[in-house]
């Protein structure tokens, strides 16, 4: 049987198994370590039997800048969510239930802390992924063109209880333009790339 526990600056030396998938963004050392004094809960392993460690969630805890949201809720309210920055279970435990468990812990953090929302950026190939938080109840929020070096972005979002009319969705239909100038933005940094490529050869 597996156990969850908090993830301990000793582990970043043994969770190369984990991380070392192509859906795994990859981050320093002082990211997690910052994480892990920020919000100690909030960054959880998995641990095997054998001591082996089998499963990773790195989340934090923020205040939503999000001034749609803001306005639709009241002028000088901040509403406070849980993002989770990665999610990764050892290739040959998939399939157990094992991200489920750990959402699941997470989730119980951010209720009890009583945030508004979780959110959390996905590659859009990485279907396994957006299958599983889509299971969990993540509505995919919007869509983030070249969000990631090399393709395309989801954000996924899933109200709290606290969220009880779903304000942290408003922004929903709003987006279709967001998206628009998230395009026209990345042409031209292409573009600008061609022109050096052409100028400074
Ligand atoms: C995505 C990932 C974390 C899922 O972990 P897991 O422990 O296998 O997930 P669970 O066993 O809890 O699966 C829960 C649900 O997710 C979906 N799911 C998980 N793996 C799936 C797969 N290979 N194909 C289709 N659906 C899948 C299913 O709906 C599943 O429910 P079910 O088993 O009752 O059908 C794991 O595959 C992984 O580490 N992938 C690489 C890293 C990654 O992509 N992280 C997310 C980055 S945002």
């Amino acid at each position: 049987m597996s156990t969850l526990r908090e993830l301990v600056p000793a582990d970043l030396f043994k969770f190369n198994s984990i991380v070392f998938d192509p859906f795994v963004e990859g981050y320093h050392m002082d990211f997690y370590l910052r994480k892990m004094i920020q919000n100690p809960k909030l960054c959880q392993v998995a641990v095997a039997p054998d001591g082996r460690l089998i499963g990773l969630l790195v989340s934090t805890h923020g205040v939503s800048k999000n001034e749609k949201f803001k306005n639709e809720i009241g002028k000088d309210f901040r509403p406070t969510y849980g993002h989770i920055s990665l999610l990764a279970v050892a290739a040959d435990y998939r399939r157990l239930g094992l991200a489920t468990c750990l959402m699941g812990q997470f989730k119980e953090i951010v209720e009890r802390n009583g945030d508004w929302y979780v959110d959390l950026y996905v590659r859009s190939s990485n279907v396994t992924a957006v299958q599983l938080y889509e299971s969990l109840g993540f509505i995919k929020y919007c869509w983030l063109p070249f969000f990631y070096e090399n393709e395309h972005g989801y954000e996924l979002r899933m109200p709290l209880c606290r969220d009880v009319e779903r304000k942290s969705l408003k922004g929903i239909t709003k987006n279709r333009f967001y998206w628009l100038h998230q395009v026209l933005y990345a042409l031209f940094k292409e573009f600008l790339k061609g022109l050096k490529a052409l100028f400074f050869w």
